[in-house]
């Protein structure tokens, strides 16, 4: 039987079940791939942790990259995490030392991921990342194997399953960011750490410049987005988006416009007929537009340990049949240099929502700033009925298309007037 001798550095959620499916599943790997997939090292970062694995039976490295020089080991597992530190030194030593690495570390590839590339197609190395990116969902294989020739023109989704959880759970149970936001710490969905990166639209955005390579043979340039988290959104505005018919949630979404990049992570009025508005809970979803497919939706579990070893286990049976493409799905001196579109090109349809005085004459010196800006108004939410005396009440507002600085300009002189009471909320429409 052939081996696929295999070293792994970070046994916690993903490294740990990913030693469990390889034991429980040996002679049904075996049976489909015709290699067995042997363990012969792993690392982590103390030996003596309790862990849901017993990994007495492997050989122990203190130094993960000393397993990267073993002769007889083929394949690096990266399940560390550092955005760049070991798991960077790690990988080029691994690509450096003629091993195929799998790893799924999105932060890492967005910001550090071209120098290893190159690394990798030179010495002609599987550098393989499936996990990287939503998980289980096996959005890279699609992309980069399935429809590698259709032309894409856009790809969108929600690539980050915790805010996802938060703004579903917002809106079912009525609560408070700040609620929900702890209900998420105690379930685990994130940590104080993580939380920053995932509220404030960063993992996202490391996943979207993945997939804008992927797509479009764009350098890999985390510096191309533009994010915006959901650490803003109030219940309110879900509860009055519903009204209008949407939902909201973080999009991600990335195209070329005029030979430049696009994109773009903020959280976004979503129409409920759209594919997106209805996933739900911790999951995620992608959906690409090509030249042969209008929607090519694909939804699923996009983190937890077990879900994202499948994307792993993906890879490495790959590498065992030597199922060889492009890592990027281009050749490295293919990718191209684009520069980021300006925010002057950006045009969305938006949400506006001002509280006000409760007083006649508001509405239309509101309209009337709109109107002599060239800002075209859509919808107009009518006023809630029993509004409290003295309390200011909201104006909603839904523009047609506009560039995000002219509305700006609008907001900030309406902001100035004495009737109005808070700082105006401001929030994209998704096109359908
Ligand atoms: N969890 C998910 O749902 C998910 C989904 C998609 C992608 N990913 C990616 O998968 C990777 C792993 O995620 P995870 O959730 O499994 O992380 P995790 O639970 O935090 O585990 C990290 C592991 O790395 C080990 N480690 C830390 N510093 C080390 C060092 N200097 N040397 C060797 N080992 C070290 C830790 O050791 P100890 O156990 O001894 O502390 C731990 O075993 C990350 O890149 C993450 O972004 C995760």
């Amino acid at each position: 039987m052939n081996k696929l001798n295999i070293c792994i550095a970070g046994i916690g959620n993903v490294g740990s079940e990913l030693i469990k499916s390889i034991e429980e599943n040996k002679s049904y790997y075996e049976k489909k791939s015709s290699f067995q997939f042997n363990i012969i090292g792993v690392s982590a970062k103390n030996k003596n942790k309790n862990r849901n694995v017993d990994i007495k039976k492997y050989r122990w490295f203190d130094d993960p990259i000393e397993m990267s020089k073993l002769n007889d080991c083929n394949v690096i597992v990266e399940l560390i995490g550092q955005e760049k530190g070991i798991s960077y030194d790690l990988i080029e030593s691994a690509l450096n030392n003629k091993k195929h690495v799998v790893t799924g570390n999105k932060a890492l590839i967005a910001n550090y991921g071209k120098e290893l590339f190159k690394l990798a197609e030179k010495n002609s190395l599987a550098l393989s990342f499936e996990a990287a990116v939503a998980g289980g969902i096996p959005i890279i294989k699609t992309i980069k194997n399935n429809i590698n020739l259709n032309k894409i023109s856009k790809i969108s989704g929600i690539l980050n399953g915790t805010t996802n959880y938060i703004l579903s759970k917002m809106e079912e149970d009525n609560l408070s960011f700040d609620e929900v936001l702890e209900i998420a710490k105690e379930k685990g969905f994130t940590s104080d750490h993580e939380s920053k990166l995932d509220i404030g639209g960063y993992d996202a955005a490391h996943k979207l410049t993945i997939l804008s390579t992927l797509g479009f043979g764009s350098v890999l340039n985390f510096n191309n987005n533009f994010i915006d988290g959901i650490s803003n959104v109030k219940i309110e505005d879900i509860n009055f988006a519903k009204q209008l018919g949407y939902r909201i949630k973080l999009i991600s979404e990335t195209s070329i416009v005029n030979e430049k990049i696009f994109n773009f992570t903020s959280p976004k009025l979503i129409d409920y007929s759209n594919p997106l508005a209805n996933v739900g809970d911790a999951l995620n979803a992608i959906n690409i537009e090509t030249d042969h497919l209008d929607n090519l939706f694909l939804e699923g579990q996009g983190a937890g340990g077990k879900p994202t070893a499948s994307s792993v286990l993906s890879d490495l049976y790959d590498i065992s049949q030597n199922i060889t493409f492009d890592n990027l799905g281009f050749k490295v001196n293919d990718l191209k240099e684009f520069n980021k579109i300006s925010s002057d090109n950006i045009v969305n349809r938006y949400y506006v929502r001002i509280m006000t005085e409760d007083k006649p004459g508001v509405l239309s010196s509101i309209t009337n700033l709109f109107s002599d800006t060239g800002i075209s108004v859509e919808k107009i939410l009518q006023l809630p009925e029993n509004v409290k005396l003295d309390k200011p009440i909201p104006i909603i507002i839904t523009t047609h298309k506009i560039q995000k600085e002219i509305l700006t300009n609008v907001i900030n002189k309406l902001e100035k007037l004495k009737f109005v009471k808070e700082k105006i909320t401001l929030l994209p429409i998704h096109d359908n």
